[in-house]
């Protein structure tokens, strides 16, 4: 008690008996919730002062905005202070508030600022602290560093003053800001940090800094302090340092990134009981327009891309009024021209308009996503623009129709990279703007957690409004900045609050001033299975046709697009024939696969004629010979066996039950029949213990004739069908000959499996 020794004992002992008495037994009455009242400033209803309104709706309080249609004046972000506009607008609003004794007022910041809890804790909280001003306070002090030394020192808790929330008894914060004459954009923050300063006007005007975070939570300094913690209801933000349930969050500085990932869940934005808490406010109903919204779908082919037919036949399929679309397409690659132009010639007069720009213009990928974006924002009657990027795969019809009713500025469907992390948003940005991870990154991936979430960064496909492009994001040009990539140049734009002048004053306090931030929020949604994101890595255009070497990098697309539709019957419904004993037919391939291999074989086109002597082979005779290819010929080997491997050993169990294949194969060939060069084959066993033999084109469609005849059994199968494959024992039992082909060309793919 070293107090004691600097006074008389009597006195101190009445001043210590005193608060004791006070704060145990003579609780004051709780202050009544009517009587708080939240002044903000806002010159513009951003995002950021949206949300703020919306999480101050939720707790019912009452708030008076300050400001709104003025003019900002408040300072820039050029600047190192402002803020003055604030403590005016503020002056001028208590001179009429001033008289109300009981009234507390509580006044903030807006634009990147939300409530974790409501009035009655906020009160309660400042009458504990048992001072008639109370201000935010932050670990570091700014904007006049010279002055820390001045701060009345603590034992614990942040030490300096913020500005960015005041709370107190209307006629102290009237005397406080009276005493206001400076310009709007001189420093608020340091006109406050003055008259606390002064041991005589503090103690005069009763004023405190709520240094451990009871109420403030200033998030810049702070991030690694702070937590979600979830309720069943609620979800809140703990200060670990202090123990302590801010009510007050506020994304100052650099901060507002984390605090729009704190939004995702405070106050009850998503929680585990509940989900998602918001996702279904302010929806549009595209059932109760009269008019579907007019959409520029834009869609850049910037590289190489697999699948791309299909990725074309996706936009098709969307579930969206065509002639609602008007289609841009940047190409930049020779080698889609050809798919391109088929897909314009079938489809030109399908949408409302249908515009492309080819490889020929020479643009850069940032001037394309320009171009795209004018083209909407320069129509008034564009409602939305829809960009979309050649490797997104979208399965879900309704794709557009959802991203339109969720009702966002801006707004992304989810799509991932099939079985890995890699997704088209960031959950977090790191300090030099790339990836970081966020908490919540795989879960949202993983659609754990369901919801809408406002994120830093997205990319290859997104959803903006035509109204935010003429408004907000009105400045051409979002998509070159620096040396950045294009999206992340447009996601830094679109976010704004850290702009490239970054670089130029690095120090935080020239971010410190209220300059009003336009930042427009982003957002993902996982609320629906939406597609995936194709590789486009070690896409090799060499060959013809070049998406059959995809079964490594896509193996989905590629199962989707080559594998037999009714493939998985086989082992859900017993989709497998026996037309001669122990000889099983199924269906594995789509008429594309057959196609496309077709193709790459005769554009290969050296077919071995037919001949005993055959230098590929080990040994250089074949006895029974056939005119063909084979598929290490084409470089095609590899992923033939994997497909072997995936697709044909499966099935092998199945039919031969207890044989487990190797799926390893020597021979692997296509074999054209043809009356001209070879007809048919004569009997023969296979060097194999089982053989598949697919059907590669239609009997009477493009050949007559052909089959195949098992001699053992007497018995035929004369009609194969295009994309079924035989399966039979290769040795001993199963003696066959090729049937001949009597017109036209018949193509078949055949393995000698297990040789
Ligand atoms: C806000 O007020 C409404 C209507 O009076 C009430 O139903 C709701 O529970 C209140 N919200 C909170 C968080 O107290
Ligand atoms: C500040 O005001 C409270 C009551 O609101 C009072 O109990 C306290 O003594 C005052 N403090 C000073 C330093 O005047
Ligand atoms: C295309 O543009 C790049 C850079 O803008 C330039 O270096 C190149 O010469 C241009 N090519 C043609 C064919 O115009
Ligand atoms: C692409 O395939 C061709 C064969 O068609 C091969 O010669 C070439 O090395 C491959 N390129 C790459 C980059 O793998
Ligand atoms: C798949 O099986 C169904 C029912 O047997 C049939 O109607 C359909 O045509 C088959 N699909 C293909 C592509 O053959
Ligand atoms: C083979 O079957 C055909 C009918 O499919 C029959 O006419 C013929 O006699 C049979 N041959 C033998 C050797 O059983
Ligand atoms: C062979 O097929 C062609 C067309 O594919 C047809 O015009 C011709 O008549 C056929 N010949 C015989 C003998 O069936």
């Amino acid at each position: 008690m070293e107090y004691l020794k600097f006074c008389f004992v009597f006195s101190c002992w009445l001043k210590f008996a005193n608060s004791v008495f006070t704060e145990t037994t003579q609780a004051p009455a709780p202050i009544p919730k009517e009587k708080l009242l939240v002044l903000t400033v806002a010159t513009e209803e951003t995002d950021g002062f949206l949300r703020f309104m919306q999480s101050a709706s939720y707790f019912n309080y009452t708030v008076k905005v300050l400001g709104m249609g003025e003019a900002w004046k408040g300072g820039d972000v050029g600047r190192s202070i402002g803020g003055g506009q604030k403590v005016r607008l503020l002056k001028e609003a208590m001179e009429d508030l001033a008289h109300q004794e009981d009234l507390v007022v509580l006044s903030v910041d807006s634009y990147d600022l939300i409530f974790a809890a409501g009035p009655e804790e906020i009160l309660k909280k400042f009458q504990q602290a048992n001072h008639k001003v109370l201000f935010a306070a932050e670990g570091l002090v700014w904007p006049d560093k010279r002055l820390a030394d001045k701060y009345p020192s603590i034992r614990s808790g942040k030490r300096y003053l913020n500005s960015g929330g005041i709370m107190g008894y209307a006629p102290y914060i009237n005397r406080v800001v009276s005493q206001w004459d400076l310009h709007d954009n001189d420093d608020d923050q340091l006109f406050y940090t003055k008259i606390y300063l002064d041991p005589l006007k503090r103690q005069s005007l009763n004023m405190t800094l709520d240094h451990k975070c009871q109420i403030f939570q200033n998030l810049n300094g702070a991030v690694d302090e702070v937590l979600l913690k979830f309720g069943t209801d609620r979800v809140r933000v703990r200060n670990t340092v202090y123990d302590s349930l801010p009510v007050v969050v506020h994304g100052n500085v650099y901060t507002k990134m984390y605090l729009n990932y704190l939004a995702n869940y405070v106050p009850n934005a998503w929680n585990y009981e509940h989900g998602c808490g918001h996702c279904d406010e302010d929806l549009i109903d595209l059932s109760q327009l009269n008019e579907y919204p007019n959409v520029l779908v834009g869609v850049f082919i910037e590289q190489p891309t697999p699948f791309l037919p299909e990725f074309f036949q996706q936009l098709l399929t969307l579930d969206y009024p065509k002639d609602k679309i008007k289609l841009f397409v940047h190409n930049n690659e020779v080698y889609h021209e050809k798919h391109i132009q088929k897909f314009w010639e079938e489809n030109r007069n399908t949408f409302h308009s249908f515009k492309v720009v080819g490889p020929e213009e020479n643009l850069s990928q940032g001037e394309a996503r320009n171009m795209g974006m004018d083209l909407c924002r320069q129509n008034a009657k564009c409602d939305y623009y829809f960009s979309i990027d050649s490797d997104v795969m979208l399965t879900n019809r309704q794709t557009l129709k959802l991203l339109i009713e969720q009702n966002r500025k801006i707004i992304g469907p989810l799509v991932t990279r099939h079985n890995k992390l890699w997704s088209n948003f960031w959950g977090a940005l790191s300090l030099d703007g790339y990836y970081a991870r966020s908490e919540d990154y795989v879960d949202i991936v993983q659609r754990k957690r369901v919801g809408v979430w406002n994120i830093p960064y997205m990319a290859h496909v997104y959803l903006v409004k035509g109204s935010a492009l003429r408004n907000e994001l009105k400045e051409k040009n979002h998509f070159v900045l620096e040396k950045l990539d294009p999206d992340m140049a447009f996601c830094r734009n679109a976010r704004e609050m850290t702009s490239h002048r970054e670089k130029d004053s690095p120090s935080p306090e020239s971010f410190h001033m209220l300059r009003p931030p336009k930042g427009v929020f982003m957002y993902i949604t996982n609320r629906h299975d939406f597609g995936r994101l194709i590789s486009t890595a070690n896409y090799n255009i060499s060959r013809y046709n070049n998406d059959l070497w995809q079964i490594f990098e896509n193996p989905v697309d590629w199962k989707e697009k080559y594998i037999h539709p009714n493939y998985s019957r086989i082992f859900t419904e017993d989709y497998t024939e026996e037309p001669c004993p122990d000889v099983f037919w199924f269906p594995i391939f789509t008429e594309k696969a057959c196609d496309e291999i077709v193709e790459e074989m005769e554009h290969y086109g050296s077919w071995s004629g037919g001949k005993h002597e055959d230098k590929r082979i080990s040994g250089g005779y074949e006895t029974v010979p056939t005119d063909d290819i084979h598929m290490k010929q084409i470089g095609f080997d590899k992923e033939w066996l994997h497909f072997i491997r995936e697709f044909i050993s499966p099935i092998t169990l199945k039919v031969f039950s207890g044989y487990y294949t190797k799926g390893y194969a020597v021979m692997n060939f296509v074999v054209k029949y043809t009356p001209e060069r070879q007809a048919y084959l004569r009997p023969h066993h296979d060097s194999s213990t089982f053989t598949i033999n697919v059907a590669l084109n239609s009997k009477d469609t493009d050949f007559q004739g052909g089959g195949c005849r098992f001699h053992r059994y007497n018995c035929s199968i004369d009609s194969p069908r295009k994309g079924w494959s035989f399966m039979h024992p290769g040795r001993l039992t199963h003696l066959h000959e090729g049937l001949p082909t009597t017109n036209g060309t018949r193509y078949i793919a055949v393995s000698f499996i297990d040789p």
